[in-house]
């Protein structure tokens, strides 16, 4: 964008077309320099004040813009969501993903939403309380930490984790609660978003997993939204 605006001033301007072309790059620089100074901003307070992140924003987590920035089915894709699996949404939050997963698995599928906030959960229930979505029968809310997960051994295919990670403060207990509920051979699938102010790099992630036990299937999508997939052995 900035090098159509700032195409050579001898090709074929006159003066009010290079105010307008200045402008713009002042607004460009203007909007670029807000979000910078936001996320600095956001990710300091995050650093001093450890927390869930708010369930204020779970409307925000859960707009039409928001999955137009990381689509749901790419998150599915990526993470290797098939029909027929049982699935956990941890951290599921307002529930942005959830209903896409749903349909996703089938009706033979099935999946489990767990947040440790009642107010998320309570977003989300209300989601699916609505008309268009009272079709939709496969999914289970349940209030947990992903430090003790109210599930049985070896009953999940696959944990997906979208923004949440990062939240956790004892992330070696967590990824301990997630062998325990995956079966041999499951998938743990985690995303992160780079707005997010707990965005982690990539190689990160990967030492994560990896550190606790499980082995790297894939690392796909981008430095802006990308997701890391595991393998419990
Ligand atoms: C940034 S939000 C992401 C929500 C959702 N995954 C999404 O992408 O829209 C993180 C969510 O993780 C939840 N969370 C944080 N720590 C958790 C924990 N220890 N156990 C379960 N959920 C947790 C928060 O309550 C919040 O809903």
């Amino acid at each position: 964008m900035l090098w159509i605006l700032l195409t050579p001033a001898d090709i074929n301007y006159n003066e009010s077309t290079w105010v307008l072309k200045m402008t713009a790059v002042k607004i460009v620089l203007i909007v670029l320099g807000a979000m910078l100074g936001w996320q600095v901003l956001v990710r300091l307070i995050r650093r001093l004040h450890h927390a869930p992140a708010p369930a204020f924003i779970g409307r925000g987590l859960d707009s039409d813009l928001r999955r137009w920035m990381q689509p749901a089915d790419k998150i599915i894709e990526r993470s290797g969501i098939k029909p027929g699996m049982t699935v956990m949404d941890l951290g599921c939050g307002s529930g942005a993903f959830t209903l896409s997963v749903a349909q996703a698995v089938g009706e033979q599928g099935r999946v489990y939403a767990v947040d440790i906030q009642p107010a998320m959960l309570r977003q989300l229930e209300r989601k699916l309380a609505r008309p268009e979505n009272e079709s939709i029968r496969n999914i289970e809310l349940t209030q947990a930490s992903a430090g003790a997960l109210p599930f049985p051994d070896a009953s999940f295919d696959l944990v997906y984790m979208v923004t949440v990670l990062q939240e956790i403060p004892d992330k070696g207990q967590a990824l301990r609660e997630i062998t325990r509920v995956l079966r041999p051979g499951g998938l743990l699938a985690v995303s992160e978003f780079l707005p997010d102010p707990d965005y982690p790099r990539r190689s990160t992630t990967i030492k994560i997993g990896e550190r606790h036990g499980f082995i790297l299937d894939a690392a796909l999508g981008n430095l802006w939204n990308y997701t890391v997939r595991f393998r419990k052995p």
